[in-house]
């Protein structure tokens, strides 16, 4: 496995590489766990090589305090890239990426950015769209994978890339789950022993939901979620939506022809963490 922190070495390396090498590329910010292996165990059996970066990107935190008390375990990660059989990584600094100017572009998503996560976390969709935009540019992917944990930020990502005429295939991963139901993230580790015990309910929740939304009209699907969760003594419901899930828009009349998706944020104590499910 090679490890590279500068953008010429990686793409030197690239250069070399025999003519019509497919390759597949996973973008994180580190801290990895099993979701993120899923990933890049199948970016690996789908490409002739495959490509990680970790980089946490400053871009696209809304709160300086997120962006410092952000995981960081790059030793741990390179030796589940090596267990993984991954081929390069990619581990570039601030500076290597950004140099003195750490600001994002603003980019026109047709409005996908307004909804959910774009609510509540200010300008951190451009900062996505300008890393990843920028990593594409470096690694030059055949295929990039990104997780459905991160539902918006998929859709956003498929946006940009049709946008701007990019030559690399998306490709959409199934949420990899604890036993017991929970989305796998790296937030996962901050959480207190009784909201973690308590945690399944989250997709217990969404599961519920799903079921009922085969019977229910949407706002009575609401309803019910939203009452669970003010129910509930230990997780306080940011958002709870349904929506189309190609244009990300809130559901109006359910119609037979359109896919929907629940998504939601919630607070344990101070960790947010989101869900989805499609219906
Ligand atoms: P990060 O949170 O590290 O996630 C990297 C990739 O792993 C994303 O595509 C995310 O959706 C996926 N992922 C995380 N948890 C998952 C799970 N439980 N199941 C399936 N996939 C999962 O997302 C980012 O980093 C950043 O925004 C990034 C795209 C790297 C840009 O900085």
């Amino acid at each position: 496995m090679l490890v590279f922190a500068k953008i010429k070495s990686i793409q030197q390396k690239i250069k070399e590489l025999p003519k019509g090498t497919s390759i597949g590329f996973v973008p994180t910010m580190g801290a990895l766990h099993k979701g993120h292996l899923s990933l890049i165990e199948r970016a690996k059996r789908e490409n002739d090589i495959v490509v990680v970066s970790i980089f946490v990107n400053p871009t696209q935190f809304d709160k300086q305090e997120d962006l410092i008390n952000y995981p960081k375990t790059i030793d741990s990660d390179l030796s589940l890239l090596k267990s993984v059989f991954c081929d390069i990584v990619f581990t570039p600094t601030a500076q290597e990426i950004y140099a003195n100017s750490i600001v994002s572009t603003s980019f026109n998503f047709d409005g996908l950015e307004h909804q959910m996560e774009g609510k509540f976390r200010t300008g951190h969709f451009d900062g996505v769209g300008t890393i990843v935009k920028k990593l594409f540019e470096i690694v030059t992917p055949t295929k990039a994978y990104f997780g459905e944990k991160d539902f918006q930020q998929l859709q956003i990502i498929k946006k940009m890339v049709e946008k701007n005429h990019l030559h690399v295939k998306i490709i959409p991963c199934d949420i990899f789950r604890e036993e017991d139901g929970l989305a796998m993230s790296s937030r996962n580790t901050r959480l207190t022993n009784e909201h973690r015990s308590a945690a399944p309910f989250i997709y217990k929740t969404l599961k519920e939901a799903k079921i009922k939304f085969g019977t229910e009209n949407a706002l009575d699907v609401i309803q019910w979620v939203e009452n669970e969760f003010k129910k509930h003594p230990l997780f306080e419901l940011e958002y709870f939506e349904i929506a189309d899930e190609d244009t990300l828009l809130t559901i109006k009349n359910k119609n037979k022809q359109q896919k929907y998706r629940a998504f939601l944020a919630v607070f344990a104590g101070n960790i947010r963490l989101i869900d989805n499910i499609s219906l």
